[in-house]
């Protein structure tokens, strides 16, 4: 080609470029964005404090709590996979969650991330195939029968593991990483509730254990696939190498461990989810085929294992950092175990919480509610658009394109929760009298159990769970942090600790 025509070309291409890239970036009203790279650069720049970082672009929005940004600046992908609408707009966050359901499923890039791990389980799967399963799941949520099985499995960790291991600690005076402590607890107390067996891998030895290994290996796998372009974890796992070939060895363990355990609840039937299941019938009167009731177990371990621990983490260093809620907390405790137990303060820590106890402890709940606004377990969410759709602020969202609502900061916003919305400040969950807990009136100001028909399933067995571990902890000691200890955001999915929680345990006297 003539070099001077090629140069025209040339030239003429990056003109139109440059305009198409001004009429889109001048529609966009988040942060600054590049061409074809969007927002990227500054997405990089923030890497290690997206969550505050998205909190405060929306609040830099003022009062409207909703900004598009684009990831991809280029013709056809700029308005679909590219493009985002951010959101902690309550009223935004009930029209997605809600009103127009159908239009925000989890979507294909989602779906297919976790296909591997999560078939068409609950947790990943839209339409029909969600909604058998979420009918099924609750009616089993509801039953009096689960709660106690929680409430047994819980109890049983404290009483023989936990308790075990920060006694020793205490007395030896070494700290613990508390977050781990807590991840080995409930990864303990989900696979009990769920498939009737308990690994044990929080124990005083802390061994590691090849289920929880492997099922770690695979979340992690799963989640690579949501970081990088589709391109290239599919072309990764046709050359079976690196993380797609560790998930591929990590999901034959775990379905090999998924296996036994349907094989022994078969045999010997109990109170677990699995169990439940086993005597249930699809659409057509079937029962559900083994490779069906391994997905529906796996997406339970899922959504129950993490969340209940990180609220823990952030809980306890809040109360850490806050002498007069620990305060409030303890006085609670001995009021309820004074009535249940008598005045004498050693058969208050005899036995962990019974479930009348915990659902008595409403200044606990108010300070957990609280903690999980502040540091929601997962702190921001996204769902696909079907239809181009107009938001009830009026923002437009294009079809293909992806809505994100940021609940960690609905709880950051002036505007939403007031001019202390930043205090850690249970009692703004009671009522005047201070004796009720009252969630706020307008549901969607708090979404750290998701809301509308996708709710959480879990949420009163992971306040019962939280409760107890949080008695348990609080009424024997008090807890300091490890001098020079950094407690800081991961960049995940869910608010881990990035480098754990270490304390110092100190008994606690009480009187
Ligand atoms: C503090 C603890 C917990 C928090 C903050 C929490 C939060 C959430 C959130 C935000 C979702 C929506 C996720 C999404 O669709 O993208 C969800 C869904 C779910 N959670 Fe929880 N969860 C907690 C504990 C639990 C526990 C202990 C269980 C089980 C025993 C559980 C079972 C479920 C199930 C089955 C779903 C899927 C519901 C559906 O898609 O229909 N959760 N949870």
């Amino acid at each position: 080609m003539d070099p001077l025509l090629l140069l025209f070309s040339l030239s003429a291409a990056t003109c139109a470029y440059l305009l198409w890239f001004y009429l889109l970036a001048r529609n966009l009203t988040g942060p600054k964005v590049w061409p074809v790279f969007g927002s990227l650069p500054y997405l990089f720049l923030n890497r290690k404090r997206m969550h505050d970082w998205i909190a405060s672009n929306l609040c830099s929005t003022g009062g409207a709590a909703t900004y598009q940004t684009c990831t991809i600046a280029l013709p056809f992908l700029a308005r679909r996979q590219g493009f985002y609408t951010v959101t902690c707009h309550p009223k935004n966050i009930e029209h997605v969650l809600r009103t127009r359901f159908d239009n925000y499923p989890k979507g294909p890039t989602w779906q297919t991330a976790f296909h591997d791990l999560l078939g068409q389980g609950i947790f990943n799967s839209d339409g029909d195939t969600w909604l058998i399963q979420r009918k099924t799941a609750a009616l089993e949520f509801t039953t009096r029968t689960l709660r106690q099985a929680m409430a047994r499995w819980v109890n049983r960790t404290i009483r023989t593991r936990l308790w075990v291991i920060l006694d020793k600690a205490a007395r030896d005076h070494t700290p613990v990483d508390l977050q781990d402590l807590l991840l080995r607890l409930t990864f303990d107390n989900i696979c009990g509730l769920t498939f009737g067996k308990d690994p044990e891998t929080l124990s005083p030895e802390m061994p590691e254990n090849p289920f929880a290994i492997a099922f770690d290996t695979a979340t992690e796998a799963t989640l690579q696939r949501l970081i990088y372009p589709g391109f290239l974890w599919r072309l990764k796992k046709v050359l079976m190498i690196g993380s797609e070939d560790r998930l591929k060895k990590s999901l034959q363990i775990v379905e090999n461990y998924m296996n036994e355990a349907i094989d022994a609840r078969k045999e010997k039937p109990s109170d677990d989810l699995l169990s439940r299941f086993l005597k249930k019938r699809d659409m057509d009167g079937n029962l559900f085929p083994i490779s069906v009731l391994q997905r529906i177990a796996l997406n339970f371990v899922l959504a129950g294992r993490d969340t209940s621990s990180v609220a823990l983490s952030w809980f306890f260093w809040l109360v850490m950092n806050h002498a007069r809620v620990e305060e409030k907390i303890l006085r609670e405790l001995k009021t309820v175990l004074t009535e249940s137990r008598g005045g004498e303060p050693k058969r208050w820590m005899e036995e962990p919480l019974t479930f009348d106890e915990a659902e008595k402890l409403t200044y606990l709940k108010a300070a957990l509610a609280e903690t999980l606004r502040l540091y929601p377990s997962v702190p921001e969410d996204f769902k696909y658009v079907i239809t181009d759709d107009v938001l009830p602020d009026g923002t437009f969202v294009p079809a293909g394109s992806t809505v994100t609502y940021s609940i960690y900061s609905v709880g950051r916003m002036k505007a939403i929760w007031g001019e202390d919305c930043m205090e850690f400040r249970p009692e703004r969950w009671l009522t005047a009298g201070g004796d009720r807990f009252e969630p706020p009136k307008d549901g969607y100001k708090f979404v750290a159990f998701n809301a509308g028909p996708r709710t959480c399933l879990g949420k009163d067995l992971a306040y019962l769970q939280m409760k107890s571990v949080a008695s348990a902890v609080l009424l024997r000691y008090r807890l300091s942090t490890v001098p020079g200890h950094r407690v800081e955001q991961k960049m995940s999915l869910t608010l881990f600790m990035k480098n754990g929680l270490r304390v110092y345990l100190h008994p606690r006297t009480l009187a």
